[in-house]
């Protein structure tokens, strides 16, 4: 169903190609995984995991922000209302994201400083990996968008392709 009133939609093409370029976030969520995949403090440093998870929490302060600003926009003024209603959901998910990354990288911190807690850290380390999870559906839910978006926009600029034919076909 299309609605006339002004909704939040997704600008595909740029939410796309904001996607491939963030290849510097994708590989530090993977080294992060690797914390998760062993966790032994002696083979891999907490101190690290620290570092990667602070430089994570920049990197998506900045991937949300590009996101927010060109890959979605409001006013639209014909949305579908399921892609009005998940580019709503997709873009306010960026916050809670961010707070929980922002909150795992100063709990770690917390762990390592002013003395080592173990329970702590290890803690850290099953969130981030909830963390994880949620990211990963949340970009999922995101390229689903995208190929949705896309396919809407094919249909509506073949369908006004077909009506001026059409019309010319009349005249
Ligand atoms: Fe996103």
């Amino acid at each position: 169903m299309i609605s006339n009133s002004r909704q939040v939609t997704v600008n595909a093409a740029f939410l796309k190609e904001i996607k491939e370029d963030n290849l510097r976030l994708y590989n530090l969520m993977e080294n992060l995984r690797t914390f998760w995949l062993v966790p032994d403090p002696l083979t891999l440093k907490p101190e690290w995991f620290s570092v990667l998870v602070n430089e994570l929490r920049d990197q998506l302060a900045m991937h949300f922000a590009l996101e927010a600003t060109f890959g979605y926009f409001d006013h639209a003024d014909q949305v579908d209302a399921l892609t009005a209603a998940e580019s709503q959901r997709l873009r306010d998910q960026h916050e809670d994201l961010y707070l929980e990354i922002a909150s795992i990288a100063e709990q770690v911190e917390e762990a390592l400083y002013p003395e080592w807690n173990q329970t702590t850290y290890a803690a850290q380390i099953e969130r981030f990996d909830q963390f994880y999870q949620k990211f990963q559906q949340h970009e999922s839910a995101e390229f689903d968008l995208i190929m949705s978006a896309s396919y809407e926009n094919f249909k509506r600029m073949y369908h006004s392709g077909v009506s001026s034919k059409a019309d010319s076909a009349r005249w």
